[in-house]
């Protein structure tokens, strides 16, 4: 158990990225009702992702990891979850081909939804108001009322989050996630794609694989782990008084657990070792993400890795490098020799969005190629430095929004105004996460053939 840690141990540091309630007495009513809520997810779950992460941490599999910037409360349907489940289990059979390793799948889901802003305020013309901070603290319209920070959205946002992982929970055990399906959606992507040729390859090995498996009498009438998938949820934990409130200890192991996720994260913003979100996240037990940007220095991560994992577990801790395309070379090779040569062990994680964020006629915005081409490097430099690339964390939707550029459809800085809808970042269409899935496959597929190829003629 951590040293002198409480679950409202970080109320005690300074913290960044605070909501600035105007009714206090509403905020400590809602905290107090969420404690007595039942947890959303179980401890038992947090430990199986945390083992499934410290094989990817040894090399031995992938970390998919993806969903909205933010969710929203208007945005919450049926169609939507099950769309974003459907391009997301895409990704992941692709992923899985490609890599040839497990594939271990974590939304950003049932639970995303504060949001840290690098401006207090946003100004429109005259009129200046505090930024919208997420569904869970205030309103998205540009309005004085709307933007008033109100403790019940917290109330809100935790059903919403209950009600989304109940569905996920179904899609995943219930039949919904047979490969068999995915390999048809896949299907119905690559023809319908405009770039299908280039996928149409890949794509028919892993046809040929399923008829194999077919063939040999393994299908999902026999053999549950083709009809059923794990799925885990993940946000990050921004909003601390919501995260304390469903803070429980497992009555198995005496361990706390934030039980609002499986994993949460801490953004690139608020890492400082000496405040309140590396605080609280350092006493429980789940697995952890830590946001590393261009600003992160070598000690100041080791300082980090030894505050959140001191017992240096594997598939503990994973960092999300979000560096930028054009700065992921100057910053992610020293973060990676660091750790190497202190031996610690991590799933190194890339975020290709938040470092490639520009803005066009007036929206935000992230071009495709800069987003693969971060992939791309990333991969490279590990390969390079002799680590494990070991996974992607993305920003998509299963919808067909206009948010990011480029793609085998060429969504143009005209086309943004068409359907652009996100709450907050930019994030990946259907079709452009399920074409970045396929672009990586190929190249990890390519790689592998190669080393096969290599013990066979050696
Ligand atoms: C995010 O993941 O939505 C986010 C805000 O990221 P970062 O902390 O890396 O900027
Ligand atoms: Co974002």
């Amino acid at each position: 158990m951590a040293q002198n840690w409480t679950p409202n141990s970080w109320r005690q540091k300074p913290i960044q990225q605070v909501p600035d309630y105007p009714d206090q007495a509403a905020l400590h009513a809602a905290e107090d009702q969420l404690a007595t809520y039942p947890p959303l997810v179980f401890a038992g779950e947090a430990r199986r992702l945390t083992k499934a992460l410290a094989n990817v941490a040894e090399g031995r599999g992938f970390l998919l990891q993806g969903g909205d910037c933010a969710e929203s409360f208007a945005e919450h349907g049926a169609d939507n979850i099950r769309d974003f489940f459907r391009a997301f289990l895409q990704m992941a059979v692709v992923l899985t081909f490609g890599a040839q390793q497990p594939v271990v799948k974590v939304g950003r889901i049932a639970g995303q939804f504060a949001k840290p802003r690098s401006s207090n305020i946003e100004k429109h013309g005259d009129l200046s108001l505090p930024s919208y901070r997420g569904d869970i603290i205030n309103g998205i319209e540009f309005t004085e009322e709307a933007r008033i920070p109100r403790p019940e959205r917290q109330i809100e946002a935790y059903r919403q989050s209950a009600a989304t992982l109940n569905l996920l929970r179904a899609f995943a055990m219930g039949g919904y996630a047979n490969l068999e399906n995915v390999h048809q959606w896949m299907l119905g992507f690559v023809k319908d794609s405009p770039q299908g040729e280039r996928y149409r390859k890949l794509a028919a090995r892993i046809t040929e694989t399923m008829d194999f498996m077919k063939a040999i009498g393994i299908s999902s009438d026999n053999n549950p782990s083709l009809r059923e998938t794990d799925f885990f949820t993940s946000h990050e934990a921004l909003l601390l008084g919501y995260e304390q409130a469903l803070t429980r200890v497992d009555s198995t192991s005496g361990d706390w657990y934030a039980t609002s996720g499986h994993m949460i994260w801490i953004g690139d913003r608020t890492r400082q070792p000496d405040h309140a979100h590396i605080e609280y996240c350092r006493g429980i037990r789940n697995p952890l993400g830590l946001k590393c940007g261009p600003s992160l220095t070598a000690d100041g991560l080791l300082e980090l890795i030894d505050i959140l994992n001191p017992g240096n577990d594997a598939g503990r801790l994973t960092l999300i490098c979000r560096f930028g395309y054009d700065k992921v070379a100057e910053h992610l090779p020293r973060l990676i020799r660091a750790v190497e040569r202190e031996g610690r062990k991590v799933v190194w994680s890339c975020d290709p969005m938040h470092g490639n964020t520009i803005t066009l006629n007036n929206y935000k915005t992230r071009p495709f190629e800069r987003v693969l081409s971060e992939v791309e490097s990333f991969f490279q430099i590990h390969r390079a430095e002799g680590s494990h690339p070991g996974g992607i964390h993305v920003e998509m939707t299963g919808k067909d929004v206009t948010e990011c550029t480029g793609g085998a459809r060429a969504v143009s800085a005209e086309d943004l105004q068409d359907r652009y809808h996100t709450h907050c970042d930019p994030r990946l269409n259907a079709d452009q996460a399920l074409e970045l899935a396929f672009l990586l496959a190929e190249r990890m597929k390519g790689a592998m053939d190669e080393k096969k190829l290599a013990v066979a003629s050696a």
